[in-house]
C-alpha cells in the first residue's frame, strides 16, 4: 500500500510538468520530487530500492509513467533532431544523433531516476541491441503485429528484480529518411555518412508503420518482492 502511494506521488508530480519545454522543466522540477539518489547507469540504487508487489494496480501506474517518460524522451529527441536537420541538413543530423542521442536519453534517465533505453534487434548503434530475452519479447511483438493485433506495453522484471516498461515504437514517415530503403528513402550521401559512423548498421529497409524497436525504461528505484 505504501509503495502504491509512493509511486502515485511520483507519478502525479511527474504529470505536472508534461508540456512545453519539458526537458528543461523536468530537470528543474524533479528536484522537488521525493526520490532517492540514483543514477542513470549504476546499480547503487539496489541498496536503497523500495520493494513493491507487482500487482495490477502498480503495473498500471508503471505503464502510465513509462508512457509519459517515453513521450517526454521522444519530444526531446525530436526537438533536437528537427533543429539539427533544419539548421544543417540530414547528414549533420545523423552526426548529431551519433554524439547526442545517448546523452539526451541519459539526462532524462538521471532526471527521472530511471534508465531509458531505445532498443532494436535491427540496430544502428550496437549498444542498443536487444539481449536474448528482449529479442524474444520483440519477436512476440512482431508476431502479434503480423497477426494484426494491437501491441500493448508490458512490465517485466529484469535480472536484478527492477521492473522494466517495454513498449514498441513504430516507423513514421520522417523516420524513413534515415531508416527506410537506401537509394529510395535514404540518399546515397547520407548512407555513406551512416556507414562511416555505424559500420554494423542494420537499421535500414524499414517500411512505414512497422515496429522499429522498443522502449525499455527500467525503474531502478523499485524492486519487485
Ligand atoms: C536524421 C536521421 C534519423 C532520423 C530522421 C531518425 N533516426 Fe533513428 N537513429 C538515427 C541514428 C544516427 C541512430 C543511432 C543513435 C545512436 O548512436 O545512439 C538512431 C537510432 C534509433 C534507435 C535506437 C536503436 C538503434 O537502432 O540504434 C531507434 C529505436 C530509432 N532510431 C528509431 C527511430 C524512429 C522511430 C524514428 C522516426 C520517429 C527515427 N529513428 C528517425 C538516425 C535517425
Amino acid at each position: 500500500m505504501k509503495s502504491a502511494y509512493y509511486i502515485t506521488i511520483v507519478l502525479v508530480t511527474f504529470s505536472l510538468f508534461q508540456s512545453g519545454c519539458a526537458y528543461q522543466k523536468a530537470n528543474k522540477e524533479t528536484k522537488e520530487v521525493p526520490q532517492k539518489e540514483t543514477s542513470a547507469t549504476n546499480s547503487e540504487s539496489d541498496n536503497t530500492a523500495e520493494y513493491i508487489v507487482l500487482n495490477d494496480s502498480i503495473k498500471n501506474v508503471l505503464v502510465i509513467r513509462g508512457k509519459d517518460i517515453a513521450r517526454e524522451t521522444t519530444s526531446v529527441l525530436q526537438k533536437h533532431l528537427k533543429k539539427a536537420i533544419k539548421e544543417s541538413g540530414l547528414e549533420y543530423a545523423v552526426d548529431f544523433c551519433h554524439t547526442k542521442a545517448m546523452e539526451l536519453t541519459d539526462s532524462i534517465s538521471r532526471a527521472e531516476s530511471v534508465t531509458v533505453r531505445r532498443l532494436a534487434k535491427k540496430y544502428r548503434n550496437p549498444v542498443n541491441e536487444t539481449d536474448p530475452e528482449e529479442s524474444e519479447l520483440f519477436k512476440s511483438y512482431i508476431l502479434e503485429w503480423l497477426g494484426g493485433r494491437p501491441l500493448s506495453p508490458k512490465i517485466i522484471p529484469d535480472k536484478e528484480g527492477h521492473p522494466v516498461f517495454y513498449n514498441p515504437m513504430y516507423v513514421g514517415t520522417a523516420c524513413l529518411n534515415c531508416h527506410g530503403v537506401p537509394g529510395k528513402n535514404i540518399t546515397s550521401e547520407l548512407m555513406n555518412t551512416i556507414n562511416e559512423l555505424y559500420p554494423e548498421d542494420k537499421a535500414t529497409n524499414f517500411k512505414k508503420g512497422q515496429p522499429r524497436g522498443m522502449w525499455a525504461i527500467t525503474f531502478t528505484e523499485f524492486k519487485i518482492k
